[in-house]
């Protein structure tokens, strides 16, 4: 399945597959996934502990960690201007020159663990400064001088004294900071943010999220963005793609995720989030179950086992195509009742006639 054909789109996912292979098992923690991220756009990728949003992550720049390996599908990473080849960027080699010019300079990631992303025997200055002057030529003092200005921007208080620092030296939240503004250093055009404010105080996470705003406004780079949180969801998505079991259930534009869940994965996570209001004596809804081992799928849909709606004889022995209920949405789901009513946010494709099946692989 295309992810998408739109010639605003830079980096486009498909057919993704990346396993975790042992003598024993095989976890297929991305199994088939389809996404596209646009310039300027923010893609916001939700979904339980363990559905695979950091092994998709880690995958587009090769950067599994072993015994994982993308075993099938495409990175499509298409030049700026819309003209020209894409570059495939899962068909590169791993250790590769080319991988590692698209690295930091292209396409950068801020990894969800920065402890074990930061060099701890390297200054915080050394270890921004280090892409600029490998992919831009700069000298060591104006890395330095640029390595000021990036920290001064992802609200790192008295940057020039930490851009002196070890990583051990600070915060937790100021590592986060310094590894935005790692990845910030080349001005990608696409960013790949791994949970990047979860160790941040509200307001300096509304500042980060402010600075991502500015930057795909002021340059148009692209941002694909993993979260828990459905607030930071709400405030900074265009488009939502809900994770589960290493596959896509549902994407489409946030307002009609929010408003016209299809899939009953991502009614239920929307249900699960506390409102201001609410009595405090109304316990929230969880979803039942567990997770199922990626090593162990279920047959059939992958949600069918935690599904409140499941349905005997259909849902444990057909795996769901992808249908398009509505423009710019897929779901993955046998029970979806086809095309979602009409919206005002509607725009750009063409309106489905009826409930439409795309190849899902
Ligand atoms: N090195 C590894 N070896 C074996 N399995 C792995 C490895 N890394 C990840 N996995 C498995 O791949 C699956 C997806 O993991 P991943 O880290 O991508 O989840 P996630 O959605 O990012 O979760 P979280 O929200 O907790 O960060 C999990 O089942 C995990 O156990
Ligand atoms: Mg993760």
């Amino acid at each position: 399945m295309t992810a998408d054909t739109r010639d605003d789109v830079v980096l486009d996912i498909q057919g993704l597959r990346t396993h975790f292979t042992t003598d024993d098992t095989v976890v297929r923690a991305v199994d088939g996934v389809d996404l596209a991220v646009r310039r300027g756009g923010t893609l916001c990728v939700v979904g339980e502990s363990g559905c695979g949003k950091s092994a998709m992550a880690r995958s587009v720049l090769q950067l599994v960690e072993r015994p994982g390996r993308v075993v099938d599908g495409k990175v499509l990473l298409h030049p700026d201007g819309g003209g020209g080849e894409p570059v495939d960027l899962a068909a590169l080699h791993p250790t590769g020159r080319e991988i590692r010019s698209v690295r930091g300079r292209e396409v950068a990631m801020v990894f969800q663990e920065p402890m074990a992303s930061l060099s701890l025997v390297h200054t915080v200055g050394n270890q921004i400064g280090e892409s600029l002057r490998l992919h831009r030529g700069l000298s060591r003092k104006e890395a330095r001088a640029r390595s000021v200005d990036l920290l001064e921007r992802v609200r790192v208080p008295g940057a020039e004294r930490v851009v002196d620092s070890y990583p051990f030296q600070l915060s937790g939240g100021m590592c986060q900071r310094v590894m935005i503004a790692m990845a910030l250093a080349c001005g990608p055009r696409v960013l790949i943010a791994d949970e990047p404010t979860t160790a941040l105080d509200v307001t300096t996470q509304a500042q980060i999220l402010d600075l991502f705003a500015d930057l795909r406004r002021d340059t148009g780079m692209g941002l694909l963005f993993i979260t828990h949180d459905m607030g930071v969801v709400a405030e900074i998505a265009d488009e939502v793609a809900v994770m589960y079991l290493g596959t896509v259930v549902e994407q489409g534009p946030v307002d009609e995720i929010f408003h016209d869940p299809r899939h009953p994965y991502t009614r239920a996570l929307l249900e699960a989030v506390p409102r201001i209001g609410a009595s405090r004596s109304h316990r929230l809804p969880t979803i039942r179950g567990t997770i199922p081992d990626p090593g162990d799928q279920p047959t059939g849909c992958v949600f069918r086992t935690r599904c409140p709606d499941a349905v005997e004889g259909l849902c444990d022995t057909t795996v769901p195509p992808v249908t398009v209920p509505g423009p710019g949405r897929r779901v993955r789901c046998l029970l979806d009742e086809g095309p979602a009513p009409a919206t005002a946010s509607g725009g750009g494709d063409t309106v489905p006639t009826g409930k439409e099946t795309v190849d899902a692989d």
